[in-house]
């Protein structure tokens, strides 16, 4: 195997190992995929202000997240269908995240439960709460989180319904895969995937099923999604949740300074400057487009994060620099579980943490705390490049 240095490395591997309807899952955007292209080209934009002859040998990566103690600014975020991804993901991805110490998310739509992740790992890690109809069932959920010591709840907010992917809907998602001819074929392509996933009993959204009415017949993800999802949570909701949740509180799916206000009016902890990884409303502007704004309105007063687009420690520096106190990755945790479980999530972490590391000394910053706008250089670079007129003008006649 050829060296993997890069997560993009990793995802080449995931695609040659997930099959289709899952990379797909974790690959894909909304619509056009706009808003996810621009997630990433937009940390392009930024360009970091060389330092030099400044004494970085004592540099650290270490911080906070909410008071919590991190190897680095950098969470795992709650994805979906994390077990499908590979056999037990949720599990692997904890320990890694764990091993490393990286705060772990585990999502509403998981494989792995709630439970039963909490007893398989060795600390606590936080849980990912959508708002469904039933909300003596959300009241159930919260208690049960309580009940395994999650320490932090995230609330999701940007996804009252889900936004159209083509390619999940092109692909039939469902979780476990409908035995299609196309599905079987596409799973049998990877052997190694399915041995493993023959080994698991872990094939179904194990924090929701035999507590949620309809899901053994689950027909698609988007549609049962919107079938169970609350479109109507409002503000109200959120006010609910914060006097029913007696641990931290982060409100993740912001995007708008209006938004930011009323998270924190609401009692939120931290909020999340996220589009939901360009997965959900299409068009909308990128995730570190839209931190500054929202820094400026409320950093003040809460605890601003940033997910979007991560896939290495220079693009986690680039959200620190502009105001974020940590990050998430999501997608790239993925692709390191698809390509290799485990060992693959570590990589991440270790290729993501090794790059903020290097990039902090070459900026001439020795902590988290010291990096800042300062760390940035803002302005188009051709303007930058007109010929500026020098301390003594030659006199000319
Ligand atoms: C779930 O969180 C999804 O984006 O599919």
């Amino acid at each position: 195997m050829t060296a993997i240095t890069c997560v993009d490395d990793l995802r080449r591997l995931a695609a040659r190992r997930v099959p289709r309807m899952f990379f797909d899952y974790v690959d894909g955007g909304s619509w056009t995929e706009q808003t996810l292209r621009e997630n990433r080209q937009d940390f392009g934009l930024l360009h970091l202000r060389q330092r030099v002859a400044i004494d970085v040998s004592h540099r650290t990566t270490v911080s906070t997240m909410l008071g919590q103690p991190v190897a680095m600014p950098v969470a795992i975020a709650p994805t979906g269908l994390t077990g499908m991804v590979h056999a037990d993901g949720e599990i692997l991805a904890a320990r890694a995240a764990q091993k490393f110490g990286v705060p772990y998310t585990l999502s509403t739509v998981a494989i792995c439960g709630l439970e039963d992740l909490a007893d398989n790992v060795e600390q606590p890690f936080w849980f990912q709460l959508y708002v469904m109809r039933d909300r003596q069932f959300v009241n159930d959920l919260l208690d049960r989180a309580a009940a395994v010591e999650c320490s932090a709840l995230v609330l999701t907010l940007d996804l009252p319904l889900s936004g159209h992917r083509h390619k999940d809907a092109r692909n039939g998602l469902t979780s476990p895969p409908r035995p299609t001819v196309r599905n079987l074929a596409g799973m049998l392509t990877k052997p190694r995937w399915c041995a493993q996933m023959l080994l698991t009993r872990r094939r179904r959204f194990g924090t929701l099923v035999g507590h949620v009415d309809g899901l053994d017949d689950l027909d698609g993800l988007a549609r049962w999604t919107d079938s169970q999802f609350d479109p109507s949570m409002d503000w109200s909701g959120v006010r609910f949740i914060r006097e029913r949740w007696k641990g931290k509180l982060i409100v993740k799916g912001i995007l708008d300074n209006a938004d930011a206000e009323r998270a924190v009016e609401c009692g939120a902890d931290a909020i999340v400057v996220s589009n939901h990884g360009g997965r959900q409303l299409d068009g909308a502007i990128s995730s570190i487009s839209a931190l500054p704004e929202v820094v400026a309105a409320v950093g003040d007063r809460v605890e601003v994060q940033f997910d979007g687009g991560i896939q290495s420690g220079q693009d986690v520096f680039k959200a620190i620099a502009l105001g974020a106190k940590g990050t998430y990755v999501g997608r790239s945790m993925l692709y390191g579980l698809g390509a290799l479980g485990e060992r693959g999530v570590a990589r991440v972490l270790e290729i993501i943490g090794n790059d903020l590391d290097k990039t902090m000394g070459l900026c001439g910053v020795n902590s988290v705390d010291a990096i800042g706008p300062d760390s940035l250089i803002f302005g188009n670079p051709l303007s930058r490049m007109r010929p500026k007129p020098t301390a003594s003008p030659v006199v000319t006649k």
